[in-house]
């Protein structure tokens, strides 16, 4: 790490769940960016600390992005110890900040990743006093620079997180109500879905409204990032943040795909849950794009649509991992089928389950079958194309 320059293109990865890579390939590169490396939770492009930040504004599936300070061979403790005690950290943190470390380590000598978090830790702080005379604060918190490690065989890379706290902490769930979604997780569900905005969306057992929220703000052609303004990038002394306040301001101009709006419905049986849910769309300002309704999912609105118009119903329903399968879930998936075949024609239906044999009680054949996890329960995006007189085959 010579003098760090934010506007020198460096290697940039941008993390995500399993199974959401190709709708995070997808937006990185409508955002001009041509992919370098690819796993099955990443994307890597040469991006510099703007084009760094510009990701943490914009994308909605992304979870972390890290912009490459340095890397190296480093097959022991004491590599890695004297590797990070030659890095110039003084002209990167400044000795009043605040620094956390963060790491994905897969090498044999190491069987707790603490220990080198904490020798990381101890060592960047050290060169830091050394250098400036007052030593930097530290501990778990993402609230200040974080430094991310990656060590795999004998191969290390140091990053600094550019974002600081997860990018699906948006900042708009202040409640969460039960079982919520991720929300870069539903942003890849309506992905995966094939919504983009301009389409008509109603969700049933809404929950805490993550689904519709996220969908009302692609339709805004809101930039997911604006109700954030505390990257980690912006806590180091490279100095990017007039960019960062610019590109800001640019995000808010930024126009909504379709100038007449289309409906948005969330409904829920819990008058709880639609109370956070109208309070959350409230504080990521899309509550006027959102019809709220409290009611069983069978008496949900539909929309009419017009001849040119599509639409998209989309379910994500209890599967009853903690609680056990039981009749009642087993009867709500049969109904979900009904639902669809009854309410929805011309509809798109999905249901995203972690559970296989409950979505066999939809008894509808399903054209598209998407894998997901959600923490670390494997789930699917069932789609059904719900004709005009409804499918009538079953599973
Ligand atoms: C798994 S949660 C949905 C979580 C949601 N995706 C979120 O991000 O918050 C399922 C929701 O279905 C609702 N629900 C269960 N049975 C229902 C029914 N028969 N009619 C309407 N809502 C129902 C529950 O109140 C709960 O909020």
């Amino acid at each position: 790490m010579s003098a760090i320059d934010p506007h020198k293109k460096r290697l940039t990865r941008i993390s995500c769940a399993e199974h959401v890579v190709p709708y995070l390939r997808a937006e990185v590169e409508a955002m001009g960016h041509e992919i370098q490396e690819e796993d099955k939770v990443s994307v890597a492009i040469g991006a510099d600390l703007v084009e760094a930040l510009r990701m943490t504004l914009h994308l909605r599936t992304a979870q972390q992005v890290y912009w490459l300070l340095d890397r190296t061979r480093c097959t022991t403790m004491n590599m890695l110890e004297k590797w990070a005690r030659s890095l110039p950290w003084e002209h990167l943190i400044e000795n009043d900040a605040y620094l956390s470390i963060s790491s994905n380590v897969d090498h044999p000598s190491v069987t707790n990743s603490m220990y080198p978090n904490l020798l990381l830790k101890d060592t960047i702080v050290d060169r830091i006093t050394e250098h400036t005379g007052a030593r930097p604060d530290s501990g778990p918190d993402r609230t200040g620079v974080v430094i991310h490690l990656v060590w795999k065989g004998d191969r290390a890379w140091m990053y600094l997180n550019v974002n600081g706290n997860r990018l699906s902490d948006r900042g708009y769930r202040k409640l969460p109500h039960h079982a919520p979604m991720n929300e870069t997780l539903a942003a890849a569900v309506l992905m995966g879905m094939g919504y983009d905005g301009t389409q008509a969306l109603v969700n049933p057992m809404c929950g805490s409204g993550t689904l519709a929220i996220e969908a009302a703000l692609m339709m805004a052609g809101r930039a997911p990032g604006l109700m954030r303004s505390d990257a980690s990038a912006l806590h180091t002394m490279l100095d990017v943040d007039e960019e960062y306040i610019a590109m800001r301001k640019e995000a808010r101009k930024s126009k909504p795909p379709l100038d007449e709006p289309m409906p948005i419905i969330a409904s829920d049986h819990d008058p709880m849950a639609i109370d956070a849910a109208k309070r959350n769309a409230k504080t990521a300002g899309v509550d006027h794009l959102i019809e709220f309704e409290v009611c069983d999912f069978r008496d949900t609105t539909i929309p009419q649509l017009d001849e040119n118009e599509h639409g998209h119903v989309i379910f994500n329903p209890e599967y009853g991992i903690r609680l056990g399968e039981t009749d009642e879930l087993r009867q709500t998936y049969r109904d979900i089928g009904f639902f669809f075949k009854d309410r929805c024609p011309g509809y798109w239906g999905h249901v995203f389950t972690g559970s296989r044999s409950l979505s066999t009680q939809i008894r509808l054949v399903a054209s598209g079958r998407l894998p997901y996890n959600n923490g670390n329960i494997p789930c699917r995006l069932l789609s059904y194309e719900i004709n005009s007189k409804g499918p009538d085959t079953s599973e």
